[in-house]
């Protein structure tokens, strides 16, 4: 399976921040056998991100998107918007399961606003901002998304059947 990751961050796109939390999502991906084909730092704007979502899943260039950053309240925050924009179909369990874990972490958990979705054969998880938090969230799904994604693509029988 192929991933794609895309970070949004104004301050990490004019150079004046790191970006530590693609890293880490690379990191952790390989780790479980995916291969990053394609990644990003983008700032929050809207449909840019969107339309760079759009592309990568329309040209089956990734089976998974794993965004970072833009989930929170600040007035730029719009990686859920962008997200949703382009979704045809919702996955609401990912994060539900995401932010009940967090919690564990901190209280501040419920203060994201991630989203997940399906488009064509790919499907979009929002992960938070923070190297902390992508580590956290991201350890904890990813062993569980192996399996919707068999499913995405064909690999795998619907589990009712
Ligand atoms: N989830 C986990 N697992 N660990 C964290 O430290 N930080 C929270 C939350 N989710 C956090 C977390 C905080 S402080 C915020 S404001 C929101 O994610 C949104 O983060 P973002 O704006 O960086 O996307």
């Amino acid at each position: 399976m192929n991933v794609a990751i895309l970070t949004a961050s104004d301050s990490g796109y004019a150079g004046i921040r790191e970006d530590i939390s693609g890293k880490v999502i690379q990191e952790i991906v390989e780790q479980a056998g995916y291969e990053v084909v394609f990644s990003a730092l983008l700032p929050d704007e809207r449909s840019l991100l969107s339309k760079e979502m759009a592309r990568i899943a329309d040209e089956g260039i990734a089976q998974l998107i794993l965004t970072t950053g833009g989930t929170g309240f600040s007035q730029r925050d719009c990686m859920p918007e962008a997200t949703m924009d382009i979704a045809e179909r919702a996955v609401p369990g990912i994060p539900e399961a995401m932010r009940a874990y967090s919690l564990r972490f901190t209280e501040r958990a419920m203060l994201s606003r991630a989203v997940a979705v399906l488009r064509k054969q790919t499907l979009i998880v929002n992960l938070p901002g923070s190297p902390k938090a992508v580590r956290e969230c991201l350890e904890y799904i990813l062993p569980t998304l192996s399996h919707g994604l068999e499913i995405l693509v064909g690999e795998a029988g619907n589990c009712a059947r």
